[in-house]
């Protein structure tokens, strides 16, 4: 049944505990929702004739798709709009976002699954997260390079997973949280699209090859004791592991001055462990906290500069 009334549904930020980068070249990573920051879409009946259309207060910008078709968007729209049958319809979708750009929080991610989601209700069908994350994949596969699909994946499924590229479909695995952890996430402000760091590590291992599979060979043995720690509850191991992580994301390439100072401010203010997360040069880090620190780590990364600070508990 198709719907006469705006219709609105939402998909989560992400974080990478560990893992990002490696995971482009078949590594596992482990990868979070954070359900509390979202992008949110909005469907109503538009304008007749106009078709789909849609519109991004945030970024003060409208646009019909079909005057646009190479915006990322707009094709996701007009595929999906395709398979459920709304081609000829005309809709206006409103998208709106809690989640800073290229932060490395699956902002492109989060917005067009909350696309594909509020199209899928309105025409009252009920497609499945692997549905949706392969078509969010695609797109970000066409507009983005090399993307490993661990953003669409988490953001669709919306809970924590191991994921491991692999042909003809990654290996999605519910991953075993032992007890609840404590994570403060801070924003350097510095924004970076996350293609850039991608294409460099590319070019970086397609000169020396052996050296990057090593570095991410290192990277896939802690992601696995990581989620050893995660399954038993040890934040201790957890932690250093993390650090080891971060030591081995400087030596891919990847990290920044901005990143750095705050990871050194966490640790200092007493995190178990700290590290850049998502695609790096720029974004945002993580730090591991025992409950009762939190605080002070949040408050030392806002004095070393963060622009934003969140705390999240994970499990
Ligand atoms: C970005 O969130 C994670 C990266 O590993 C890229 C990818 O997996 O597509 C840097």
């Amino acid at each position: 049944m198709m719907h006469q009334h705006p219709l609105t549904a939402s998909a989560p930020a992400k974080l990478i505990l560990c893992g990002e980068h490696a995971v482009v070249y078949g590594c596992p990573a482990i990868a979070l929702p954070l359900a509390d920051v979202r992008a949110v879409a909005t469907v109503a009946a538009g304008q007749q004739g106009e078709g789909l259309r849609l519109v991004a207060p945030d970024l003060n910008e409208a646009w019909g798709v079909h005057e646009q078709p190479t915006n990322p968007l707009s094709e996701l729209a007009l595929t999906v709009a395709a398979q459920l049958g709304l081609g000829q319809a005309d809709l206006t979708i409103t998208l709106r976002s809690q989640i800073p750009l290229a932060s490395g929080m699956g902002s492109g991610a989060a917005i067009a699954t909350a696309l594909v989601r509020t199209l899928t209700q309105y025409a009252g069908q009920e497609w499945d997260a692997d549905r949706i994350a392969a078509l969010v994949y695609a797109s970000e596969q066409r507009f983005h390079g090399t993307p490993s699909g661990i953003d669409n994946t988490v953001v669709a499924h919306e809970r924590a997973i191991w994921f491991e590229r692999r042909s003809p479909k990654p290996l999605i695995e519910p991953l075993t949280i032992g007890a609840p952890f404590t994570l403060v996430v801070g924003d350097t402000g510095v924004r970076s699209a996350t293609h850039l760091p991608v294409g460099a590590v590319r070019t970086a291992w397609q000169a020396d090859p052996v050296h990057y599979e090593t570095l991410f060979a290192g990277v896939a043995l802690l992601v696995s004791q990581a989620r050893s720690a995660l399954a038993k509850g040890d934040s201790a191991t957890l932690g250093g592991l993390l650090n080891q992580n971060q030591a081995l994301l400087e030596q891919i390439g990847v990290s920044s001055p901005e990143l750095e100072r705050l990871i050194h401010a966490a640790r200092q203010a007493g995190a178990l462990g700290a590290k850049l997360s998502g695609a790096g040069w720029g974004g945002i880090m993580l730090a591991l906290a025992h409950p009762t620190q939190a605080a002070t780590i949040a408050a030392a990364l806002c004095e070393a500069g963060a622009v934003r600070v969140l705390t999240t508990v994970v499990g």
